[in-house]
């Protein structure tokens, strides 16, 4: 087993630096190895490659994501009032435990599953998501303002809960300010109202052998521990900051977390993970190891009052989920601290 890994782009103050995911995978798809893996964080942390943020010079990915719509460069950020906000609000979507600590209750970042800074096509950009909102949502049964959505971000994706404030920014915060104006900065030209090719995580049609966790379990561990941990706690730098998310457990997104639905994750992970070897896993395999990690223990789902039962009829009805399930003999969606 590896040894947890040291990376620097997590380094306290406001922001980590934007583009550290991109970087990340050029090592990783050019290693193909642990060894290299190691060698190429390593090297990166005695400052031999340097991270040259998202402004990064073409490459592969570079060229695949020219289909799609390009947000402008941070190297086109205005200075003044508005450039600030957008970087307030880029601070936040990249280091949230640390910029929004009162009101983050896990150690996850936007960023974690927004991958480059809400940048990257097909994985859930905020550029497509801009101009989609305000928007009704069957989740909670109104229209949504941006706002509102990324309170329900905070709610659940970030277990608000747990966090110091317990619970999200209220309704008005400078988070939410901030957050947009560095959202709007990257649609800039994008158009409004319109699914944008590229926009959410590309739906995975349910595979003829359906999901199993057993099966997953086979592919997390080829696949995903050496990143995320066996244990699936992911992984910390020296200063105890994430470098690899956490899966489950404590630290992770809550029951009521989109994440949390097979189908989601499974869309989520067939598109973007593993990172920097996308494309790897079949539409099998993405299923199967989606329904491993979410049939794992996980902070509790904050809607529920009453039974885990009575909360799985009431909110648990519409994805694929093992809330209130029973897998392995234990009864899934009471929570963990
Ligand atoms: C654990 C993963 C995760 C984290 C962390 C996370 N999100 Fe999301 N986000 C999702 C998923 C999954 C969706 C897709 C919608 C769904 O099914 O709930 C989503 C959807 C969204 C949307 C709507 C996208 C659209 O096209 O309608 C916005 C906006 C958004 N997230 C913003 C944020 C912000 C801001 C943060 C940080 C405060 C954040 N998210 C943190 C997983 C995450
Ligand atoms: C090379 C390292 C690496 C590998 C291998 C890898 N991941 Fe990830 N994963 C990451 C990183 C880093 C992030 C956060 C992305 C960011 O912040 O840019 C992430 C994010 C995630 C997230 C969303 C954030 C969260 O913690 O919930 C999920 C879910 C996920 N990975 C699942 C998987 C699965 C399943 C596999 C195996 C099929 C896998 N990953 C393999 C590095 C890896």
């Amino acid at each position: 087993m590896p040894q947890p890994i040291e990376t620097p782009q997590d380094g306290p103050g406001p922001a980590s630096s934007p583009g550290r995911g991109l970087i990340r995978d050029l090592l990783i798809a050019s290693a193909g190895g642990l060894a290299v893996l190691v060698v190429g964080l390593s090297a990166m942390s005695l400052g031999w490659i340097g991270d040259k943020g998202t402004d990064a010079p073409a490459t592969p990915r570079a060229a695949r994501e020219a289909a799609y719509f390009q947000p402008p460069p941070r190297s086109a950020i205005p200075d003044g009032p508005d450039g600030e906000a957008i970087r307030r609000g880029e601070a936040l979507f990249m280091n949230t435990p640390a910029n929004a600590a009162a009101f983050t209750g896990n150690s996850l970042s936007c960023v974690n599953c927004h991958l480059d800074g809400g940048r990257r096509a097909n994985a859930s950009p905020m550029w497509s998501a801009w101009g989609l909102y305000p928007m009704f949502r069957a989740k909670n049964g109104r229209i949504n303002t941006m706002e509102d959505r990324i309170m329900g971000c905070f709610t659940f994706s970030m277990n608000a809960q747990a966090s110091s404030s317990g619970g999200p920014p209220p309704a008005g915060h400078d988070i939410y300010r901030d957050l947009q104006a560095y959202m709007h900065y990257l649609a800039t030209g994008a158009p409004s109202g319109v699914e944008m090719a590229g926009g959410g995580y590309p739906k995975v049609d349910l595979p003829s052998q359906g999901y199993d966790p057993r099966r997953g379990a086979g592919v997390y561990a080829t696949n995903c521990a050496l990143c995320h941990g066996e244990d699936g706690q992911g992984r910390t730098n020296a200063n105890g900051q994430p470098v690899f998310p956490p899966l489950w457990g404590p630290q992770s997104y809550n029951w009521g977390a989109g994440m949390a639905r097979i189908n989601t994750a499974a869309a989520f992970i067939k598109t973007n993970m593993p990172l920097g070897q996308t494309g790897r896993l079949s539409d099998q395999e993405a299923w199967d190891v989606a329904a491993f990690i979410n049939s794992h223990e996980r902070p509790r789902d904050p809607r529920q009052t009453g039974t885990v039962q009575e909360n799985a009829r009431r909110n648990h009805t519409g994805g694929k989920t093992f809330y209130g399930k029973v897998v392995d003999g234990r009864l899934l969606g009471g929570g963990v601290r």
